[in-house]
């Protein structure tokens, strides 16, 4: 065993020596220390030894990896050195030629419409969550009022997930579910924003998807009242789309608020004259509102004696299409390069 391991320190030093090249050395290498080489093989043969001899022997084969690892490293630093000198004289090689620009990517006009949004609630003392897009009955319509037979159910064209041993579960219609979620683990006073992806059942064409984003907000609290809701929405949509925007609160009804109000926006292509965007009335739809409903309170263990709280939820992505000129939503999930590139600049 002895005279193997020296035959195989002659045979390494010689082997790496002799390398000149990259790959060679790997294998090199592998041929001498890897796990099918003689001195692997004294390696594990150095257990059925007795004592004295394993330890002559052991202190050997440690010494002679130790060597020729070093030896391959060496040779390798060597191998890269004189690679790279070669790049350099290498006359097909032009240095002077200007570089490749790397492609940064750019967010999409999604996420930079969602990025403005919860930047203005943020600094409304606002905290921006997120939710599941599976959730369960229980909190998409049940515990917000929405009674099983309620028509409101089949109105957002629900889809539901095929999960064995849960039939419950379903893609979100809407983003409400979050109220009940932040309210079962976090009790009041609470001011929350939730953007995220909805799901219904509807046909694809240039103004709609089966899927969509929508916002939600939320603010109980004790003594809010319906000129809260209208004060912070009037203020982010100036924010959002400019100090002359005004907002226009309609009555109109979901079973989780009352009163409930359909919430428009002056249009902020023609300023309210009239115009394509707005169909010639000077408002543009944008969400539903309203005060948070006693019985949503109660499902969710707080006193609606006690405390009161409006609520918002609508979408977002009709109003990035008009802000980016965007006439055909499939545009903005296709996916393509060449459309996406074009909002670098807004990133
Ligand atoms: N969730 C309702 C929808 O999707 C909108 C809404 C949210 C209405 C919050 C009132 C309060 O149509």
């Amino acid at each position: 065993m002895r005279r193997t391991l020296e035959a195989e320190r002659e045979r390494g030093r010689g082997a790496v020596a002799e390398a000149t090249t990259l790959e060679g050395l790997d294998a090199a290498q592998i041929a001498i220390l890897g796990r099918k080489s003689p001195i692997a093989q004294v390696q594990r043969a150095l257990g059925s030894l007795d004592a004295e001899q394993r330890k002559d022997l052991g202190r050997i084969v440690n010494e002679v990896r130790s060597e020729l690892g070093d030896a391959v490293a060496a040779r390798r630093a060597e191998l890269e050195r004189l690679a790279e000198e070669a790049l350099v004289t290498d006359d097909r090689l032009d240095l002077t030629l200007p570089g490749r620009r790397p492609r940064t990517g750019s967010s999409h006009p999604f996420s930079l419409i969602e990025y403005e949004i919860a930047d203005i609630f943020s600094r409304m003392g606002y905290r921006v969550v997120e939710g599941p897009e599976v959730e369960d009955e229980w909190h998409s319509f049940d515990a917000l009022n929405i009674p099983p037979d309620h028509p409101a159910r089949t109105s957002m064209d629900t889809t539901y997930v095929d999960v064995p041993d849960h039939p419950e579960l379903l893609l979100r219609p809407h983003t409400s579910p979050m109220q009940i979620r932040t309210l079962e683990t976090e009790g009041a006073p609470v001011y929350v924003v939730v953007p995220g992806r909805v799901y219904r059942n509807e046909e694809v064409t240039a103004k709609n998807m089966p899927v969509f984003h929508q916002v939600e907000g939320l603010a109980v609290d004790e003594g809010i009242t319906f000129a809260d809701l209208k004060g912070t929405l009037e203020t982010f949509y100036q924010a959002l789309l400019g100090e002359e925007r005004e907002i226009r609160l309609t009555p109109s009804f979901f079973p989780f608020v009352e009163p409930g109000a359909q919430v428009d926006v002056s249009c902020f292509v023609c300023g309210g004259s009239g115009c394509k965007t707005c169909a010639f009335t000077g408002w543009i739809e944008t969400m539903g509102s309203g005060m948070v409903h006693p019985n949503v309170l109660v499902n969710c263990g707080l006193d609606p004696e006690r405390y009161s709280g409006f609520a918002f939820g609508g979408g977002y992505d009709r109003l990035a299409m008009i802000r980016y000129g965007i006439p055909d939503i499939r545009l903005l999930w296709d996916s393509d390069v060449r459309f996406l590139e074009q909002f670098e600049a807004l990133s």
